[in-house]
């Protein structure tokens, strides 16, 4: 029997939690978390996923602000905004939108945020702690693959563990959380120059794919009662969708539910998980900021 892994009841359970311990920092120390996401340019892709973060935030109770830059903005500019968020008491979560339009260097804006307020995880202090394995912001969808597996009661614990893909906000900081002393993991990292990928994930109890192309794994690169964990979000065309596209992951779905034991729907799996783990560090971070 294949269960779902399912990313939107799960987040939705966390997220009531959540909106409790909001209100009980609020009414207990005067403090209301508050997210800042910082736009550039026109990407529509990230538009939608800015609104959705925003949202969800001012949803649970939070202060939320979007700020919106043109694509023409400059280093100068863009630095300047994000001083004065890392200024700002009423902001303990601030996240970059990437990708950046090609004149901003991604490393150099993340890393003008303050450690305190990187929600995202992404500067070079919270990479490091991470990978040292001490307290911090951890990047949120590695976050939210691990939290999706800890609430279905899968542990990692001296597994053979195969992450597909080496990206700096999924598949490096999932393979470093998977390593650390508390998961215990033995982790294989495969990605596109991975020769015969199929005999490495068919020897793994769980298969953790965040490569971002669609269907790259089916049946075939799978053995019976393996746990699937997919980060992908692809949009491929679809003519019976009303806008033409739909949302697939990495793995080809239909197939490979029929022999795993655990595996993410997409849409529905992995992604609302990552939303859901920003808003929880947004949280964090403010309580981090109460304690001083
Ligand atoms: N673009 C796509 N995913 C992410 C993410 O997790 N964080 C940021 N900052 N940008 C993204």
């Amino acid at each position: 029997m294949t269960e779902i892994l399912d990313g939107k009841k799960t987040a939705e359970e966390i997220q009531e939690g959540l909106a409790e311990r909001i209100e009980r920092l609020q009414t207990e120390k005067g403090i209301r978390p508050g997210l800042a996401v910082v736009l550039v340019g026109e990407d529509p892709a990230s538009a939608i996923y800015v609104r959705m973060k925003s949202k969800r935030a001012a949803k649970l109770g939070m202060h939320s602000e979007v700020l919106k830059f043109p694509a023409t903005t400059t280093k100068d500019e863009l630095h300047k905004a994000i001083d004065g968020l890392n200024l700002n008491s009423d902001i303990h979560g601030i996240l970059v939108q990437l990708p950046l339009p090609d004149h901003l260097d991604p490393h150099e804006t993340i890393d003008w945020i303050m450690p305190a307020k990187d929600v995202d995880g992404l500067t070079a202090i919270s990479q490091g702690l991470l990978y040292r394995g001490q307290p911090c912001l951890a990047p949120c969808t590695p976050k939210g693959m691990l939290r999706l597996l800890d609430v279905y009661g899968i542990t990692t614990e001296g597994k053979n563990v195969v992450v597909v893909g080496r990206s700096e906000l999924v598949g490096r900081p999932l393979a470093v959380m998977l390593s650390s002393r508390k998961r215990n993991a033995t982790v294989t990292v495969a990605h596109t120059r991975t020769r015969n990928l199929g005999e490495i994930t068919k020897k793994a109890d769980i298969v953790a794919i965040a490569a971002g192309k669609a269907h790259m794994l089916n049946a075939s690169h799978f053995s019976e009662g393996v746990v699937v964990i997919d980060a992908g979000t692809n949009t491929i065309p679809c003519p019976e969708a009303k806008n033409g596209q739909k949302l697939v992951g990495d793995v080809d779905y239909e197939s490979v539910s029929k022999l795993a034991s655990y595996i993410t729907p997409v849409p529905g799996g992995v992604g609302p998980m990552t939303v859901c783990m920003l808003l929880e560090n947004t949280f964090e971070a403010a309580l981090m900021a109460s304690e001083g």
